[in-house]
Formats: structure tokens, sequence, C-alpha cells
């Protein structure tokens, strides 16, 4: 894999730059509930950002120009999120100040964990911050649905139900389960479309919002709750159709995971641990296998910028 930039920053750059980091996320639940007239699903879902992370460098050019360069080159394009996500800003405000977009990926692509729409919320919270913009986080979240449904949730990150097409956020309290300490993220080799999830979805696959609301209870409750009760409306679709997750679900389980989720619409699975050892145990054993994995925890709240200089 090809980590490092793929083009040199461009001479319009100046010295002047601010890097922000933008994290995944898992999706504890996803209920799905039917389909909309506009296309979409209507679902209800818990997310909560985790510390796998992309780092962005944003740059101020000396012209009104905003370019993309990113360690994947396929993906230095106007199509990029945060590329669009900086012109969408600008747009709002009326501003023609260029910027540089740097971004180098760690987090897998196409993966369910929410990359490329953590990226477009980072360069929102991040240009807001930098430029001293007059935009509330609400103002932002308005935004971020126009770029993608699960653009608002990033704008905030941590803990969080998400409803309608899953722009509706609403934030959970930063009080995360013990049982699930250690989260251990499976990466299967294929790269997989939302769209094409969504596609495959059957109304049998529709739930009544059950798994989201009780979780939802027992996190404002602070009560523990049974992770086997975790649950994902796409998983069925994305385990049938795809025999890679299946088997890796499988490996998973078969290495000592307790249950096995998939993150999004997949095809990146994950498990979570109390203690590290347990942990460190089914990483091995999975490593072994040639498995792409991430030993990760949650994180509270969204911390975007890291340095600025
Ligand atoms: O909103 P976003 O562009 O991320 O969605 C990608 C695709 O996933 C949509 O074009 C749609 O096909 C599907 N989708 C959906 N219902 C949602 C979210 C996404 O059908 N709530």
């Amino acid at each position: 894999m090809n980590h490092s930039l793929s083009t040199q920053p461009s001479a319009y750059a100046t010295g002047d730059s601010y890097f922000v980091q933008s994290y995944a996320k898992i999706n504890l639940t996803l209920d799905v509930s039917g389909r909309r007239s506009d296309g979409y699903h209507d679902l209800l879902t818990i997310m909560q950002t985790i510390n796998l992370s992309d780092i962005l460098c944003l740059t101020a050019r000396s012209d009104d120009q905003v370019r993309i360069l990113c360690s994947r080159s396929e993906l230095s394009t106007e199509e990029n999120l945060a590329f669009r996500a900086a012109q969408s800003l600008r747009k709002r405000l009326g501003l023609t100040r260029g910027v540089e977009i740097e971004l180098h990926k760690r987090v897998p692509m196409a993966a369910g964990l929410g990359g490329g729409s953590s990226n477009a919320a980072a360069v929102l919270v991040a240009l807001r911050d930098w430029w001293k913009l007059p935009l509330s986080n609400a103002e932002l979240v308005e935004i971020a649905a126009t770029l993608g449904s699960d653009v608002p949730f990033f704008i905030d990150g941590g803990l969080a139900l998400c409803e309608g097409r899953g722009e509706l956020i609403t934030r959970l309290p930063d009080h995360w389960p013990s049982a699930m300490r250690w989260v251990l993220l499976l990466k299967p080799s294929i790269g997989v479309s939302t769209a094409t999830v969504f596609r495959n979805l059957s109304p049998a696959d529709y739930s009544d919002g059950r798994p989201s609301h009780l979780l939802q209870k027992a996190l404002l409750a602070r009560q523990p709750f049974a992770t086997t009760e975790l649950y994902n409306s796409l998983e069925r679709g994305v385990l049938e159709h795809y025999p890679e997750v299946a088997r890796a679900q499988a490996d998973l389980l078969a290495a000592g995971a307790d249950y096995v989720r998939l993150s999004g619409s997949g095809p990146t699975l994950f498990t979570s641990f109390e203690q590290l050892t347990e942990a460190q145990k089914v990483y091995q054993r999975l490593q072994n296998q040639g498995y792409e994995l991430y030993l990760t925890h949650a994180i509270h709240p969204q911390h975007h910028a890291i340095t600025y200089f």
C-alpha cells in the first residue's frame, strides 16, 4: 500500500499550515426501517468515533483556488468530499480564500468506516476554526448534510444516535461500556459500495429500530448492555453477497471473538474486548492468517485540530 503523498504541494502554497486528524467510526447498531421516495433509506444508527484517523494538512494559497493532493492519487480529484466541503463552505459565506488540502489516508476506503465523510467534516470544522468564520456547529451540520448522509455525525463525532437518512444527530453521553474497551477491526481485502449494499437490501432486513432504541436507553441510563444485541440491517445481505466477508466473520469467531458485527455497509467487521490480553490473542491469531487488522478504542469527543503553526 502506498502511504506517501503522490504529488508535490503546489508552488502556490505558503508556509501557513493547519494540521487536522479525521477519525473513522463504527456503527454499534444500524436499523434500516424502509425505503424513502427520494431513493434513500430511513435509518436509526448509533455511531462512535474511534482512534483510527486520516491526516489532513491545510495550507493557505496566495490565489483563490482550492486544490487537493491525496496519498491515494485516485482521490486527488474535485469529486473528493474534502474538496467539495471546502468549496461548499466558501460558497455559503461568499469567500474567495484559497486553500491547499493534503490528505494522508490511513483509514481503509470503501470500508464502512466513514473515512471520506470524516475528511469532509474535518475540513469544515478546521476551516471554520482556522479562518475564524462565524458558523456554529449546527450550521456546519447543515452544510455537511448536503455532502453525504454520514458527514453531519463527524462534525462533533463521539457517540451519537443518527436518524433520518443519517443526518439528524442526537449526542449521547460520553460513556463507553467497559466491555467494549478495545475495539478490533478486521478489513476484508475487498471494497464495498454503499449504494450497492442498500440496493441489495431486502424488506425482510428492515427493522423497527428496537436494537438502536434499547442501546440508546442503556447508554443514557449508563447501564451495561449485551454486545450480542448489537445489530446491523445491512449485515445479512453483505454476508450473502460477499463470501470473503462471511469467511472473515467465521475466522474472527474461531479466533475467539464473542460476537462479530459489520460496520456500516461494510466490509469491515468489528468485535470488542474488555481486556487487552484477550484482544491481543485474537489479533495475533488473525494476523497469522494474513488479515488487515486495527486495534482501536473509542474517542470522546472528537478532537479535530492537532497542530497549528
Ligand atoms: O449519502 P451518501 O452519499 O453517503 O450515500 C451513498 C448511497 O448510499 C446513496 O446514494 C444511497 O444509495 C445509499 N443510502 C441510502 N440510505 C441512506 C444512506 C445512504 O439508501 N440513509
